[in-house]
């Protein structure tokens, strides 16, 4: 089946092989999970929790912590680990005053058509005083590998290719006035270049990460579509020794409900 336009959720999350293909991501989460300072005891929201292994290091360093995430793949993976993983979109947070703070990790940048939505659910889910401390994609990021798909939708002849971008990837100022108009106090926002290695190289993640590009074509030209985007970057993004490098752009953020 092709589709003549893209819809927001066309994105599949297949928890395996997320653990196969993409398990840099909630591993180079320290950085955020560091921001946050979590205090033993405090009540936590993880908005996105994927497969649930940042939730986990949540748990273990005493928090109370609840998971929400709309994939009921990688639900099943975080409840396997333990955690309280709930089904909920994060365009439509159902919490109020109970959170000290809302943590979020690789998540906010798949709500490309409301991103307002999940800001001002974590505002309203957090007690006074509480914290929004996220991470998620920022101006730039993977900017080789949207180029690349875009022109290989185009060489297939589908129209308005980056209507196809299924990612919202903001800059500091932008995000900034996201986060005051919730009523937030943003702390810091800040762009950081990350350079990330691709254990299964680039054909892994686009598998993992690219479904939305490939629904816009048939299910018989997937594979050669693929083929070509890999082809495309090879001379950007693969080094002499056959190792890929995607270009990351990430924005880490701490913002008060005062
Ligand atoms: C991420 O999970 O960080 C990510 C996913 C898709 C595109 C870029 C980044």
């Amino acid at each position: 089946m092709t589709l003549s336009s893209p819809s927001p959720s066309l994105q599949n999350w297949n928890a395996a092989g997320y653990a196969a293909n993409a398990h840099f991501v909630p591993a180079l989460g320290q950085p955020v999970l560091d921001l946050l300072q979590l205090q033993p005891g405090e009540r936590i929201l993880d908005l996105g929790c994927g497969d649930g292994v940042l939730t986990e290091k949540l748990v273990a360093l005493g928090a109370q912590v609840i998971g929400i995430d709309n994939s009921p793949d990688m639900i099943a993976a975080a409840r396997l680990r333990g955690i309280d993983a709930r089904m909920m979109d994060a365009r439509s947070l159902t919490f109020a005053n109970e959170f000290d703070a809302v943590f979020s990790n690789a998540a906010l940048h798949w709500v490309n058509d409301d991103p307002d939505s999940p800001i001002r659910g974590a505002f309203r889910a957090l007690v006074s005083g509480g914290r929004f401390v996220g991470e998620l994609g920022g101006h730039g990021c993977v900017s080789a590998i949207a180029v690349a798909l875009m022109v290989a939708l185009e060489r297939r002849g589908i129209p308005d290719a980056p209507s196809w971008i299924p990612w919202y990837f903001p800059t500091v100022d932008e995000y900034e006035t996201r986060l005051r108009r919730a009523g937030f106090v943003p702390q810091s926002v800040q762009l950081i270049p990350r350079p990330t290695p691709l254990p299964t190289g680039m054909r892994g993640w686009l598998e993992t990460f690219a479904n939305p590009f490939c629904a816009a074509l048939a299910q018989n030209e997937r594979d050669d579509f693929l083929d070509e985007v890999t082809a495309l970057l090879k001379p950007v993004l693969r080094d002499s020794q056959g190792r890929w490098t995607a270009d990351y752009m990430r924005l880490r953020f701490v913002a008060i409900k005062s």
